[in-house]
């Protein structure tokens, strides 16, 4: 059968499976920390987020923060995170992270989850520049991505940047290579700190979150 290698379009065809990941037994202790640290972090901030897919961190991160301004470049995962009523101070758009909407004014966080792992080495400051033009100075910037752990979906190959790769299948049978990095703290932290003045990684055993501040 057919591979594709098409992100968009995975995440488009998962939309409805997008959250089985957050079932996971095996997983919750981790999720419950992440939950109460972006519960934290995101308190009183007005939020940018990227790929917000069908909103599971949008409605963790709207609990404390002031506004959030959630997007994502797929039309099924943004109806599902509409579909969570999440508040007035909630609002959604389409837009593609590599080229964002104009905004009214400049945001004091950006947060993007499960979206670094699959930024190419060779695309990573230039996302970080881009997302940028939409914060302010000293904005504070939350990651939240997986690390390799047991249970995770082997790696199928490497390419020559050094970016990693993993063969997905969907409940309907189609195949997907999708990128996939799982980056150390050393690295995150080299990744960032051009454009970061500080940076705090906090490494659990399936996850990975930072939360960092632009210069
Ligand atoms: C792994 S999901 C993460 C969704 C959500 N943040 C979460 O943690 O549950 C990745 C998301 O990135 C979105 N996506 C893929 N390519 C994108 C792009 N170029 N611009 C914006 N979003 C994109 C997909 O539609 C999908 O919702």
């Amino acid at each position: 059968m057919a591979v594709s290698s098409s992100m968009v379009d995975y995440y488009e065809a998962r939309a409805s499976q997008l959250e089985a990941v957050y079932d996971r037994p095996e997983r919750q202790a981790d999720l419950g920390v992440l939950r109460r640290w972006l519960a934290r972090e995101a308190r009183g901030l007005t939020l940018f987020e990227v790929a917000c897919g069908s909103g599971y961190w949008t409605r963790v991160a709207a609990s404390t923060a002031k506004t959030i301004l959630a997007t994502d470049c797929n039309p099924s995962p943004l109806a599902l995170a509409r579909s969570k009523n999440l508040g007035p101070h909630v609002t959604f758009a389409r837009a593609d992270a590599f080229a964002l909407p104009t905004v009214a004014s400049q945001f004091d966080g950006g947060m993007a989850h499960f979206w670094w792992s699959h930024v190419s080495l060779a695309d990573q400051q230039r996302f970080l520049l881009h997302f940028a033009t939409k914060l302010c100075n000293r904005a504070k910037l939350l990651l939240i991505d997986n690390n390799f752990a047991a249970g995770s979906t082997p790696i199928s190959r490497r390419d020559a940047l050094g970016n990693t790769y993993q063969r997905r299948r969907l409940a309907g049978g189609e195949d997907y290579e999708v990128m996939k990095n799982f980056p150390t703290g050393e690295e995150l932290r080299r990744s960032l700190e051009g454009q970061c003045a500080s940076v705090t990684v906090l490494q659990l055993e399936h996850y990975w979150a930072v939360s960092a501040r632009l210069r």
